[in-house]
């Protein structure tokens, strides 16, 4: 993967992205603009429903905005020689796969090896597989059934399968939502650990704004009618930041103006 990161501040870029779902009338992005450098990790916070999985969607390329581009080291993400991983808001894991033939999902699906890692046969992706639930501490859990996992663990098995294929972009949503605290924590500790060991660039939703401000470089915050960006917030703690960080003084003060830039545009009338 290192050989493959492009490099530069604009690997990805959206100008000026509308959405407007044609059935509803419902304009719901308007005017997105930010760039992600190679390697970044960028947190989008905002309310439910201001249109985050649909940012998300459209940059993936599986939605294509009504307005404005979007640009993945130059291409539309929809025909991009750069491998997307995605991990959406619920694991989507099919019951009927095991976790290595889930995991594994993505070499089937992306059998000509054009995007990331360059396929060789099934033996590769049998590596493959076992090197990504390696990657999210799963190695030998691969011939159980997602029926058999408890939540942290189907959670990993979609983070596992969105990084099968060594992409360069990685697209979280609300990838810990469902999780207890606790659990949650943990996982965004070793999120960090595969983002430090592995370069890739990270868009990630969430609605926790001190996993925002623990895990990201920037963070951007979207208000809603419609879905826009309303602030960009840099976060400039040092790294690696373990969970001890959200006792300084820096990290309250990020979470605090995380938490105004939420709250100032839904008190307006
Ligand atoms: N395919 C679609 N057709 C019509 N409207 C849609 C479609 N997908 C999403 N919407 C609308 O777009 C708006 C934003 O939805 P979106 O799922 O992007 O929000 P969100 O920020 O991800 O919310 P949450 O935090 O609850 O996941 C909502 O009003 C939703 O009803
Ligand atoms: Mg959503």
């Amino acid at each position: 993967m290192d050989s493959r990161l492009p490099t530069g501040d604009e690997f990805l870029t959206l100008r000026d992205v509308g959405v407007t779902f044609a059935d509803t009338g419902e304009e719901v992005l308007a005017g997105v603009s930010f760039t992600v450098p190679a390697g970044g990790f960028v947190a989008v916070v905002g309310r439910s429903g201001v249109g985050k999985s649909t940012l998300l969607r459209v940059i993936g390329g599986l939605l294509r905005p009504t307005t404005g581009v979007v640009r993945l080291n130059g291409a539309d993400p929809a025909d991009s020689d750069e491998a997307i991983g995605i991990v959406f808001q619920r694991d989507n894991l099919m019951p009927w796969r095991t976790v290595a033939q889930n995991v594994g999902l993505p070499l089937e699906l992306n059998g000509d090896g054009e995007k990331g890692r360059k396929r060789d046969g099934r033996d590769s992706d049998a590596v493959a597989v076992g090197e990504a639930l390696a990657m999210v501490g799963l190695a030998g859990q691969g011939d159980n059934y997602p029926a058999q996992l408890s939540g942290g663990m189907a959670q990993r098995v979609a983070l596992a399968r969105a990084l099968v294929h060594r992409p360069a972009l990685l697209l979280l949503d609300e990838p810990f939502g469902a999780l207890d605290a606790l659990t949650r924590e943990h996982m965004a500790q070793e999120l960090l650990s595969i983002w430090q060991a592995h370069p890739v660039t990270v868009l990630m939703v969430t609605h926790s704004i001190s996993e925002a401000v623990l895990l990201a470089d920037e963070v951007l915050v979207m208000n809603d009618r419609p879905g826009r960006i309303s602030e960009r917030i840099a976060i400039d703690l040092p790294r690696p930041r373990a969970a001890d960080v959200e006792a300084t003084a820096e990290y309250q003060a990020y979470m605090a103006a995380a938490r105004r830039a939420i709250q100032a545009v839904n008190q307006k009338p």
